[in-house]
């Protein structure tokens, strides 16, 4: 593991039999980690089957599926699937491809099939809950046995579903703890950030911004928790922002843009006093004091106060973390109502979505500032987003380096590294991204069964 080798089931020699292949968890020290876990397309694949089939991903909003046999397919942990609205009013998540030869039933993106799910191909037919609803020339089958075959059963459930708040998660395996132990404070977390809504229900609203990112999906993820790098990673852009706005001879409020962009030019001290919390499971809160958001929630504070109380309406509104993270798949920020969502591909690719929330009845100003931020940060024409996303994937090229394939987490740490990490930490602290890895490791372990 040491020196320039890489991990023996990985990069230098994929075709290892499996019982020589070492455990992937030593990929992972308690201060740093191996390059060969963003690199190595076997422990991409491991990933895939341990980490990503145990967690609780996102999926997406119900908001999007709003009546029956609406429907969206996409990508879940490398898997292609549909999240649908069943005639029950209940959410499924299916495998997107067709019982019978594999042909996808709906492309990317959001669609409608009505009643029935009907496949292009041959022309089998399935109820909304995936059962198989007809076969053309049924005629030709009797005697087959294609009644007691896999393809009978229609199309495959991806997993368990469950839904907060209108946010859909699934899980593959049903292999560690149910939803609400592995989410536990988070979904204290989406109740303050529904809330925002005087209805108390968040809304889909303006479209996804979608982007392939040339980068492992976790080289994204630590950045979300990294408030380190904004000061050096994006001086230009407040620097321009600064300058643009220095000319303007008023005493007004900056704008909205102005307002949104100016904070990541603060200093590193801000950073560290906006602190960061570490839960089980990799999630974490960053911004738990104060964030970047802290200065445009838009929401009517009065309107709040007369839909949920005094003592509600104030957490709501005191509530603007940087970044709440659901590991490994969503990040979400409470001011402006945005969520990046990751879905890994490949070792070396993600595609990354950046969704806008509306809080359905309050102040249209939260949806536009909503919108105006994915624009201006998270899009692939923003000003931000490209310092970040040409890091990202220099930073993937850049491991290929020999001499040092150790990547640093060290930022922090103290002590013993076998204590139990502290719950709440400096802004700048990477025991946030310890905590992703310390998570990393336990969904890596073997599974205790065959694989599904
Ligand atoms: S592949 Fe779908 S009907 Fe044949
Ligand atoms: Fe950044």
């Amino acid at each position: 593991m040491d020196g320039a080798r890489a991990w023996p089931g990985g990069t230098e020699a994929a075709a290892a039999p499996d019982a020589a292949v070492p455990d992937v968890r030593a990929l992972v020290r308690p201060h740093e980690v191996h390059r060969d876990i963003y690199r190595c397309p076997r422990v991409f694949a491991l990933e895939m089957q341990r980490l990503w089939a145990r967690a609780w991903l996102f999926v997406g909003h119900d908001s999007q599926v709003p009546e029956p046999g609406d429907l969206v397919a996409l990508q879940l942990a490398a898997q292609p699937v549909l999240m649908l609205r069943r005639e029950d009013g209940g959410i499924a998540v299916l495998h997107n491809r067709c019982a019978h030869k594999g042909a996808p039933l709906a492309p990317e993106g959001p669609g409608r099939a009505g009643r029935l799910l009907r496949c292009h191909y041959h022309g089998w037919s399935y109820r909304l809950d995936g059962s198989v609803a007809g076969v053309p020339q049924r005629g030709g089958y009797e005697g087959s046995g294609l009644d007691a075959a896999a393809a009978a059963r229609g199309l495959t459930p991806y997993g368990e579903v469950a839904v907060h708040r209108g946010f859909v998660f699934a899980r593959a395996r049903a292999d560690g703890p149910g939803f609400e132990a592995a989410m536990g404070e988070l979904l204290d977390a989406l109740d303050l950030i529904a809330d925002r809504s005087p209805r108390a229900r968040l809304r889909v609203a303006g479209g996804v911004l979608r982007s392939v990112v040339p980068a492992n999906w976790k080289i994204y993820l630590e950045n979300v928790n990294d408030a380190l790098h904004p000061p050096s990673t994006h001086g230009s852009v407040t620097e321009s922002a600064r300058r643009l706005w220095g000319r303007q001879e008023t005493a007004q409020e900056p704008p909205l843009a102005m307002r949104q962009l100016l904070p990541f030019g603060s200093g590193p001290d801000f950073f560290d006093q906006m602190g960061g919390r570490l839960l089980p499971h990799g999630h974490s809160i960053l911004g738990t004091r104060q964030s970047i958001h802290s200065g445009y929630g838009g929401l009517d504070a009065q309107a709040l106060r007369a839909a949920h109380g005094e003592e509600r309406a104030a957490r709501v509104l005191g509530f603007a973390p940087q970044n709440v993270v659901f590991y490994p798949s969503m990040a979400l920020k409470g001011t402006p109502q945005v969520m990046r969502v990751l879905r890994p591909l490949a070792p070396d690719r993600t595609l990354l979505e950046a969704w806008a929330f509306e809080p359905e009845g309050a102040d249209p100003a939260a949806l536009r500032s909503a919108l105006l931020y994915n624009r201006q940060v998270f899009s692939p024409w923003s000003m931000v987003a490209h310092d970040d996303l040409h890091l990202f994937e220099g930073i993937q090229r850049s491991l290929a380096a020999d001499g040092n394939p150790w990547v640093s987490l060290h930022r922090g740490a103290r002590g013993n590294a076998d204590a139990p990490p502290p719950r709440d930490v400096g802004g700048l602290d990477e025991g946030l991204l310890r905590n992703q890895y310390r998570a990393w490791a336990e969904l890596m372990a073997p599974p205790a069964g065959p694989a599904p």
